[in-house]
């Protein structure tokens, strides 16, 4: 399956500095071939503007949450619909800080995969085990509990993205060993099926201070079909290095 490298820009840009970014990023992959499928998921006050900067460009674009509701009053809050229509297809959900900031639980981020995947939206569902509990030796149950409680019931055949994320490598320039990586994508592969219509064609991307220069060893992990990234995705040389190393 083809790589699918998402840029997660957090909390950060203002609309000169991320319609640069954007555009950086439609300029190169106009003239060169990346090892995998784009996706930019700026702050929601940006959404519009890249939305415009990437239009006929193969980039994607995504949303960092969305409410479980429809709409409403729900103050500050975004629906999955006012995504789709600001331009994104994709959302990212149950992300480690929103899950800390927010007291998101699993079954509320179940209950915004169903808005999101009835809204059209593809989630991009963050699960990951922290240190301590990946130091108890329970990185494998975490992860398969976070999966079987925020996974809608019924996920028939629609497209959803697995992102496996431990929290303590998120932002701290730490990553898993290879071998590490590799055994919990095999697991969350296998808590997939039965669980999704195709748990094969189910891109499970790894995150947590993907770079450059650790982009092309994580990437070719067997079971590892993309990157979500953080801090790297603000810098175009950067995020466009890390699509280069995926191999296609
Ligand atoms: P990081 O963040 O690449 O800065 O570690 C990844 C993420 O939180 O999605």
């Amino acid at each position: 399956m083809r790589k699918l490298i998402a840029g997660n820009w957090k909390m950060n840009g203002l609309r000169a500095d991320g319609i640069a970014l954007a555009r950086a990023l439609v300029e190169r992959v106009r003239g060169e071939q990346a090892g995998g499928d784009l996706v930019l998921c700026p702050p929601a006050t940006l959404l519009m503007a890249i939305a415009e900067v990437i239009r006929g460009s193969p980039i994607g674009l995504g949303g960092q949450d969305c409410h479980s509701e429809a709409k409403g009053a729900h103050t500050g809050d975004i629906s999955a619909a006012m995504l789709r229509d600001a331009g994104c297809h994709y959302v990212i959900l149950g992300h480690s800080e929103r899950r800390g900031d927010h007291h998101e639980s699993d079954a509320l981020i179940r209950a915004k995969m169903t808005a999101a995947l009835a809204a059209g939206l593809v989630p991009i569902l963050c699960i990951g085990e922290t240190a301590e509990e990946r130091d108890r030796g329970e990185a494998l149950t975490v992860v398969a509990r976070q999966l079987a409680g925020s996974l809608p019931g019924a996920v028939g055949k629609v497209p959803l993205v697995i992102a496996y994320e431990p929290v303590w490598a998120i932002g701290t320039g730490r990553t898993p060993t290879t071998a590490d990586v590799a055994a919990v994508h095999a697991h969350i592969r296998r808590a997939l099926a039965g669980k999704v219509a195709d748990a094969a064609a189910t891109p499970i991307l790894y995150g947590g201070s993907v770079k450059p220069g650790n982009a092309g060893e994580l990437l070719s992990v067997v079971n590892v079909d993309g990157a979500l990234v953080g801090g790297a995705s603000l810098v175009a040389n950067d995020f466009w290095a890390i699509a280069k190393a995926a191999p296609s």
